[in-house]
């Protein structure tokens, strides 16, 4: 699509940027809606995304992403939040409401969405078990309480980290089973339906696998954020024993959905969204 004095811009921010898929995606669902819109990655440093958001109102950008490592310290220069970003504590994605820098997380939800819309799997009354105590965890985490699953059981390498999530969820979703315990404490795996990884493990191919594979019900549903390699070493062994295995591009493409729809208030064209994500990824 060319670019014109009509078109309107939206982005991302992060530091680094040369890897994201974010534009490939969206400018793919603006151009197949005939959309004048453009994405643009932004490589904005830490010490200046206070300056970089706070231009957004005056530039008229409609909005931006944010990546790592902005997600948390954006809450400080918002004028607004959506409550689920706010109990995940990050932020991924502002809209610009007049003067006003708006923020969003559409992780968490992009994660059920996935679950839901490509996986076909209910979260409602499951047993989950989540690897991983960070950021990426938390936004997992909080969409999943909202869905009422029965059970999320943490584990992670730093137990006060888990710890410290399960108290949050506590707090926020009395109704939630919640329970924390070190890595090396893995038994709860074998008595869980949908089993998740929030951790970076597994995006190296020397990466040795975060759990024992054994101990993966053949009935589980295997998550893994994880999507370059498409097929972790979690997932082959997940395979291995009979379960259903998802990567993390569905996460991505699904927050990628809903921030489309929060800009432009017009549903996202999911499928070539997925298949400008499945080209570029494999580029990547
Ligand atoms: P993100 O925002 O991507 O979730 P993060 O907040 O830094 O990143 O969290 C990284 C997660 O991966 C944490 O759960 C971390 O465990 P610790 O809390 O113990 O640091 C986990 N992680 C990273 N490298 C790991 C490794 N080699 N083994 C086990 N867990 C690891």
């Amino acid at each position: 699509m060319p670019i014109t004095g009509h078109t309107r811009l939206v982005g991302i921010f992060g530091y680094p940027i040369e890897h994201t898929l974010s534009p490939a995606m969206h400018n793919a669902a603006f151009a197949h809606l005939g959309l004048d819109y453009a994405y643009l990655p932004f490589e904005v440093r830490p010490d200046q995304l206070e300056r970089a958001l706070h231009a957004l109102p005056a530039l008229q950008i409609v909005g931006v992403n944010l990546t790592i490592p902005h997600k948390e310290q954006a809450l400080n220069y918002l004028d607004g939040i959506d409550p689920q970003a706010e109990l995940i504590g990050a932020v991924n994605t502002i809209k610009v409401e007049g003067e006003h820098l708006i923020g969003y997380n559409t992780d968490g939800q992009g994660f059920v969405q996935a679950l839901r819309l490509k996986a076909g799997i209910e979260p409602e009354g499951k047993r989950v078990c989540l690897l991983g105590a960070g950021g990426a965890a938390r936004a997992v985490a909080v969409a999943l309480a909202t869905t009422k699953i029965q059970q999320l059981a943490i584990l992670n390498r730093t137990l006060a980290r888990a710890q410290a999530l399960a108290d949050h969820l506590a707090r926020h979703f009395p109704q939630l089973r919640v329970s924390a315990a070190p890595l090396t404490e893995q038994g709860i795996i074998s008595q869980s339906q949908i089993i998740i990884n929030t951790t970076s493990v597994g995006m190296q191919v020397s990466d040795d696998l975060l759990i024992d594979s054994q101990l993966i019900p053949p009935t589980a549903f295997v998550f893994d954020l994880v999507y370059h390699p498409a097929q972790s070493k979690l997932l082959a062994a997940a395979i291995q024993r009979g379960a259903r295995v998802m990567n993390g591009l569905g996460m991505l493409l699904y927050q990628g959905a809903l921030t489309f729809e929060i800009w432009t208030g017009v549903k996202a064209p999911v499928e070539v969204m997925r298949e400008a994500l499945i080209c570029h990824c494999e580029e990547a």
